[in-house]
């Protein structure tokens, strides 16, 4: 953490960026910084991170440009704050040593969702970041699909919504958040989503907002609880569009009776 020097007059008499921060203001961003750190303490959270992979032969998978980034930020920022975070990441160049967070590594939305339930029932926050696949191809073939000069289809089946999964099997003490990745009637189509999956909150991204999205660093998200309360953030790194989702959940567990003791 840096706390950066404050403007006003210098030593040399100059006015300028340089002084020393005031100590009141020091003492309450160190309070506060040792106040949240184990805000999240003992408690069980999910979260998924990264594209799927949906093989098509044993060379061609169908994907999308996911890094993982989202994901793995916002696991760092609950571990961070106390929290046992277990990290369930598809195809990504991203690894984490934080002790508090436990990853498993899966390549399908099958694997995926077999994990997620799998751990669902010791979870009290569940946060899906990763951009499952909607579709895989029907079967895989074995061998490398040979190039002719015909076209080629490939028949795809819709994979399970995981998320949707979750929710039906919420009970009322676990929290559940999903993203949104919209187009188009972006506010409209996420509300859609909080209701279909049965989520206490949506997190919005617009590939519309430039910086927000996949393969960058930074993201604009929109939040969207069950209640239909709208926060719109500014674009930030993903490590403090993390920090904001954290905050954010802290303060509707406050609110509400989710996970108690949080
Ligand atoms: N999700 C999921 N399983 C799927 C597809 C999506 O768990 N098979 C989750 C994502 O992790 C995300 C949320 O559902 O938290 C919304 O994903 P998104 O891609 O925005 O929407 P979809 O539900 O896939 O619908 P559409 O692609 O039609 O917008």
């Amino acid at each position: 953490m840096i706390i950066a020097p404050a403007s006003g007059e210098l030593a040399s008499g100059l006015f300028g960026c340089g002084r020393m921060e005031e100590p009141d203001i020091i003492y309450n961003i160190i309070e506060k910084y040792f106040k949240t750190r184990d805000d999240f303490c003992g408690k069980s959270i999910l979260v998924t991170a990264g594209p799927t992979y949906e093989n098509i032969d044993p060379v061609r998978f169908i994907g999308n440009h996911s890094s993982g980034l989202m994901g793995f930020s916002i696991a760092e920022e609950f571990a961070n704050r106390g929290a046992n975070v277990h990290l369930i990441s598809g195809p990504s160049q991203l690894s984490t040593n934080n002790p508090s967070i436990s990853c498993t590594k899966v390549t399908s939305a099958k694997e995926m969702h077999d994990c997620c339930l799998d751990l669902f029932p010791k979870t009290d926050i569940t946060i899906m970041a990763a951009a499952v696949s909607d579709y895989a191809p029907i079967t895989i073939n074995k061998q490398k699909i040979k190039k002719s000069n015909s076209d080629l289809s490939l028949k795809l089946k819709p994979t399970i919504d995981i998320l949707a999964e979750l929710g039906k099997r919420k009970s009322n003490s676990q929290f559940l958040a999903g993203f949104a990745l919209e187009t188009e009637n972006e506010v409209v189509n996420a509300q859609k989503k909080i209701i279909q999956k049965k989520l206490n909150l949506i997190l919005l991204n617009s590939l519309n907002d430039h910086g927000a999205g996949f393969a960058v660093t930074t993201n604009k998200i929109t939040a969207i609880d069950q209640e239909g309360n709208i926060t719109k953030f500014d674009l930030k790194s993903k490590n403090e569009v993390a920090k904001d989702i954290a905050d954010l959940i802290k303060q509707m567990i406050e609110k509400h009776s989710f996970v108690k003791n949080v």
